[in-house]
């Protein structure tokens, strides 16, 4: 019976458009996946998204339209993108389909007839942001996970009986030392856990965008309880038919990033162990993709849109570099420079040149079938040295990926790439077929058969990370489909004499220093550039690089070829006249200035990169236009609501926006 192996990603919020933040995650899962599909495992692999719940209730209020619409669509635009990149995902639940919604239903009933669940009240504070519940701390304290300010919250709910399972959770982590990794999350878990677990509110009453609480429709079924059964419910988990889930629970491997570990290791084992389910295997979280050293977020508008990758160099550039460039479970920096150069280093010059000089030289001196090695006088030294080198790869490379260490195992792989270039210029076979007597016909037949092997072998165990090129240079080797190669037999020699060549053609084309430009000049098409976003930017506001800017796109905006955009995307920006009411240094931050800013219904904190241009003292009492419906983010801690529009001149301190007439507070500029 063969082995049976399901993985899941984390099922992705509704509010933000996909970036390569969430790409890396389903990418690595989809790595994982395609390795164990060629490894002859029956693989089931699950992705979707994340639907219900009052942040994404706000996100929608915010855009003006139904929570229903706006899930519809960013929800498709994920799947869209998974499709495009050439995702083998299984299924793609969705939080807000009937199948979910009853089968979440089914879980709650069999907690609390368990015993798990009991009625109470609840007043404490709430991150909208995390959907958290922050226990312990007094109004308007930030949120521990991401500083955000919490909402109090005073609300009739339901409470699941987390501190009943304080002592199995820590059986459970001590007696399965692999359940979560790496080992950093394990401890943050442990002692998370050992320092006491407080039951936990598990219903909301004060708003309605999710799955109703049985019998109690006035209650919906918190977001993160919600969330976490996708990866039961979409098995059927609770339905008419749970064949999938009779077949694939518990999961083998749960991918997540490294924020939402205590969800996904604390409450998720303590529901299922409450609704007597098996745990899964293995939760193993990663770190962040930093661009311009912060963690890429919509919030703090420094994303990069897969798509900009896709079109200039293709999705098994991103694949490539996503995997080979970050060490798994860190935190890594992205860079269109970077990319670029790792795909000319690595794909280009690496295993694209391997490639096509090898098939090249094969097609003209033997006419395009693989020639045969064995004569022992065209044996030599070297060769050996090659297929060695290719046995240790494929049990190094294994063992590498197989501990998801991709990086490791791909600089592996490509230290193979680099020794059989080295061997193909240090035998130098295009001499070799300048000749005709019989010893270098014999002696070229080994060495670009040991290239091709090499080759080979490359390409099949690199097809789970980059399964576009591979498989066009596994069929050029006239070897048919990849996807179908048992790689568990994956050994040295097994490439056939005689065997045709398919159609030669190069599967990396070099990118030229254009392509930096191209998909700066994209990604910036999708951003507005306005001094409003720079002012706010904790970066020196006239050295910023383009890629730097932070404004996004305002949801749904459409933007012409040439950039522009329509009255009506305008209008979605709120420009709003505000009069600074408090202006301060933030400490440790010499560009940044904290101001509160009175908008005439309200007054809000605004961080601004203004310090160098404005002494604090010389801002209070004075006009200014903020964008009034911006995301918060936040700097150096403090929540950023809005932004100061300002001009920003070429090497020069930006200069605020102001009016020569005098203008009421809160006014709307339109
Ligand atoms: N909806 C929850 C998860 C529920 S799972 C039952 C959620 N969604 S999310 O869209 O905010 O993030 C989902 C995942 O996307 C993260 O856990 C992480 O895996 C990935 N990432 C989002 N931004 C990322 C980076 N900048 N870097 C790396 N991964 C990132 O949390």
């Amino acid at each position: 019976m063969s082995k049976k192996f399901y993985i899941t990603t984390p099922i992705y919020y509704v509010n933000a458009r996909p970036h390569i933040g969430h790409a890396y995650t389903t990418i690595a899962c989809d790595a994982i996946a395609r390795r164990q599909r060629m490894l002859g495992s029956e693989t089931y692999f699950l992705t979707g998204t994340d639907e219900h719940g009052q942040k994404i209730e706000r996100a929608a209020q915010a855009a003006n339209k139904t929570p229903q619409q706006l899930t519809n669509e960013v929800s498709a635009e994920f799947r869209a993108l998974w499709d495009r990149m050439n995702l083998t995902y299984d299924d793609f639940i969705r939080t807000t389909s009937d199948r979910h919604k009853q089968s979440v239903q089914f879980l709650w009933r069999k907690i609390q007839e368990n015993g798990y669940i009991y009625k109470g009240s609840y007043t404490g504070q709430y991150c909208v942001f995390d959907e958290l519940y922050v226990d312990a701390v007094g109004p308007g304290a930030p949120c521990p996970e991401c500083g955000r300010p919490t909402e109090t919250v005073q609300e009739e709910n339901y409470f699941f009986k987390l501190s009943a399972f304080q002592d199995k959770l820590l059986a459970h982590y001590n007696g399965n030392p692999d359940f979560i990794r790496p080992e950093t999350r394990r401890n943050e878990v442990m002692s998370f856990v050992k320092s006491g677990l407080r039951d936990l509110s598990i219903s909301r009453s004060t708003f309605s965008w999710g799955i109703p609480v049985p019998d109690d429709p006035k209650h919906v079924i918190y977001v993160w309880l919600d969330a976490l059964a996708n990866y039961i419910t979409a098995l059927g988990y609770g339905s008419s038919d749970t064949k999938l889930y009779d077949k694939f629970w518990p999961a083998d491997l749960q991918m997540i990033g490294k924020e939402i570990v205590r969800f996904h290791c604390v409450y998720w084992p303590a529901f299922l162990m409450a609704a007597g389910l098996p745990l899964p295997k293995g939760i193993l979280a990663h770190g962040w993709l930093l661009f311009e050293e912060n963690k890429m977020s919509k919030s703090r508008g420094n994303i990069v849109r897969a798509e900009t990758i896709l079109d200039v160099l293709g999705s098994d550039a991103l694949r490539y570099f996503l995997l080979r460039e970050i060490v798994f479970g860190q935190d890594g920096s992205f860079s269109f420079d970077a990319l670029v150069q790792r795909y000319n280093a690595d794909l280009a010059n690496g295993l694209g040149n391997l490639a096509s000089r090898t098939l090249t030289m094969i097609t003209r001196y033997f006419r395009g079938e693989i020639p045969y090695p064995s004569a022992k006088a065209s044996h030599n030294a070297s060769d050996d040295a090659i297929a060695d080198a290719a046995r240790k790869t494929i049990n190094e490379y294994s063992a590498l990926f197989d501990q998801q260490q991709f990086s490791r195992a791909l600089e592996v792989a490509w230290g193979m790439v680099a020794a059989v270039d080295k061997y193909i210029v240090e035998n130098e076979p295009w001499a070799l077929g300048e000749k005709q007597d019989e010893e270098s016909r014999a002696r070229l037949a080994t060495v670009l058969y040991t290239s091709a092997e090499a080759l080979r072998i490359v390409t099949a165990l690199a097809h789970p990370v980059i399964p576009d090129a591979t498989s066009k240079i596994w069929a050029q080797l006239g070897l048919g489909d990849i996807r179908s190669y048992a790689l568990s037999d994956l050994h040295w020699g097994q490439l056939k004499l005689g065997t045709k060549l398919g159609n030669i053609q190069a599967v990396f084309p070099r990118a030229d220093k254009t392509a930096i430009d191209k998909m700066q000049r994209l990604e910036d098409q999708g951003r507005s550039t306005t001094g409003a976003t720079q002012a706010q930017s904790p970066t020196p506001v006239a050295n910023a690089p383009a890629s730097a800017t932070q404004a996004i796109k305002p949801a749904g905006a459409t933007v012409t070829p040439d950039g522009k955009i329509s009255i009506d995307d305008f209008a979605k920006v709120e420009l709003r006249v505000g009069q600074v009411k408090v202006a301060e240094r933030v400490k440790g931050a010499d560009k940044l200035l904290r101001l509160e800013v009175d908008l005439g219904s309200e007054t809000r904190q605004v961080v601004a990169g203004i310090a160098e241009a404005y002494a604090p003292e010389t801002l209070v009492g004075r006009k200014v236009v903020i964008v009034a419906n911006l995301a918060p983010r936040k700097l150096r801690g403090l929540e950023s609501n809005g932004m100061i529009v300002a001009a920003s001149p070429d090497g020069g301190k930006p200069v605020l926006a102001s009016f020569l007439e005098d203008v009421p507070v809160g006014t709307r500029l339109k």
